[in-house]
């Protein structure tokens, strides 16, 4: 069965609570754009591309719902001003992932084209909003079945040893369906070896503080029976250090934003991991839709870097069995020394001098000759 984080069909929304995985599937409705925000800033939901496709189902859920009860704004320029106004108000819950503003920009366009058009009516504009939230939902996916398929060739092509035929791969955070409209960008390269019998072994890391990779990586990989193991963070040194048959190939991340140079915003260790692999003479490439790039910012030092709550670092959610009925509970322990200080920025940028390849839905880029990205290409 495949699996579906986000459930959409005519107007009506629900997602799986991440906050429950992998020890409760959980799926919860939002109906309205407040709804949405809460989900993307309690992290119910998380993910770049998963963050943007629920921020405009969630309206699109509302105004479906306006709609249905005759309660739209009466004109309109009214119902154009609203779906703005919401718009902004859901760019407001994360600050580091691109996607989402990306996303709310294009959509005001479409929404403000709607709104001015001759003789437009305020259910007109409704339903041009709903139907370009709903067609991103389906293009995410596309994109990301694409990202599968260059990312996998590249890998093959440039990061095994002339006797192999097969990858073996290490990944960080959490990139797969639960990240995105489905199969996912880094997880989908993973996904796209394992279909075509090319993938030797996939590793993930925990992804501390948040455990995205233990909790929703491994989720995946062992949902999916991809071969896998995990390991802690600090591990990836020596995992790296193993030579021979068992050698990884290539590490394959996510992006939350990446700016116009290559500089890649992605989960917190994904820059030590870049510096690992270039130590180690590993590949290093970073999987993401053109949703993520963003050549209005030049390069990573101008990327804003979610700060998190120290709770995030000094606790740990986990389950336990209760003795008695069996039943799972869900539980938080304290790991940390109190009155200690925490820093905890979700994200950290990796210069794109340890990059080797972007891959997108349109291929994979590489620098030229020049040693610079033109990402900008892309865009052509
Ligand atoms: O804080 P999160 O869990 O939203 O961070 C997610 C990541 O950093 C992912 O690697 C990134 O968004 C790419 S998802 C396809």
């Amino acid at each position: 069965m495949v699996l579906e984080a986000i459930r959409y069909n005519g107007g009506k929304l629900s997602i799986i609570d991440q906050l429950q995985l992998p020890f409760v599937e959980h799926y919860f409705d939002i109906t309205t754009s407040e709804g949405g925000w809460q989900a993307i800033k309690r992290m119910q939901v998380r993910g770049a591309p998963a963050i943007a496709i629920v921020a405009a189902l969630s309206l699109a859920a509302e105004l479906q719902a306006l709609a249905t009860h005759n309660k739209l704004p009466s004109s309109a320029e009214d119902v154009g001003a609203y779906i703005i106004e919401k718009l902004d108000y859901l760019v407001s819950s994360r600050p580091t992932a691109v996607n989402l503003s990306d996303a709310a920009r294009k959509l005001k366009t479409i929404v403000s084209a709607a709104s001015q058009r001759n003789g437009s009516t305020a259910l007109e504009v409704a339903n041009a909003y709903i139907h370009a939230a709903e067609a991103m939902q389906a293009k995410d996916l596309e994109d990301n079945m694409n990202i599968g398929k260059h990312g996998a060739e590249w890998i093959l092509a440039n990061a095994l040893s002339p006797a192999q035929n097969k990858a073996t791969v290490l990944t960080h955070c959490n990139t797969g369906s639960l990240a995105t409209s489905g199969y996912g960008t880094a997880l989908g390269v993973v996904r796209s070896l394992k279909s075509n019998d090319t993938l030797r072994y996939a590793y993930c890391t925990e992804t501390r503080p948040y455990n995205q990779g233990s909790r929703l990586t491994a989720f995946e990989l062992v949902h999916d029976n991809i071969p896998a193991t995990l390991i802690t963070d600090s591990m990836a040194a020596a995992l790296l250090s193993k030579a021979g048959e068992n050698a990884v190939n290539a590490i394959i991340v996510g992006a939350d934003r990446v700016a116009a140079n290559g500089d890649t915003a992605n989960k917190i260790g994904t820059y030590g991991l870049a510096v690992l692999a270039r130590y180690h003479g590993v590949k290093f490439l970073v999987a993401a839709p053109l949703t993520t790039i963003d050549l209005a910012t030049e390069s990573g030092n101008s990327i804003v870097i979610e700060e998190r709550p120290s709770s995030e670092v000094t606790t740990i959610k986990g389950s336990q069995e209760d003795n008695v009925t069996g039943d799972t509970k869900l539980g938080t322990v304290r790991i940390a020394a109190e009155g200690i200080n925490v820093w905890n920025p979700a994200f950290d940028v990796t210069p794109s001098i340890l990059i080797d390849g972007i891959v997108t839905e349109k291929g994979v880029a590489e620098k030229g000759k020049d040693g610079r990205f033109h990402l900008d290409e892309l865009f052509d």
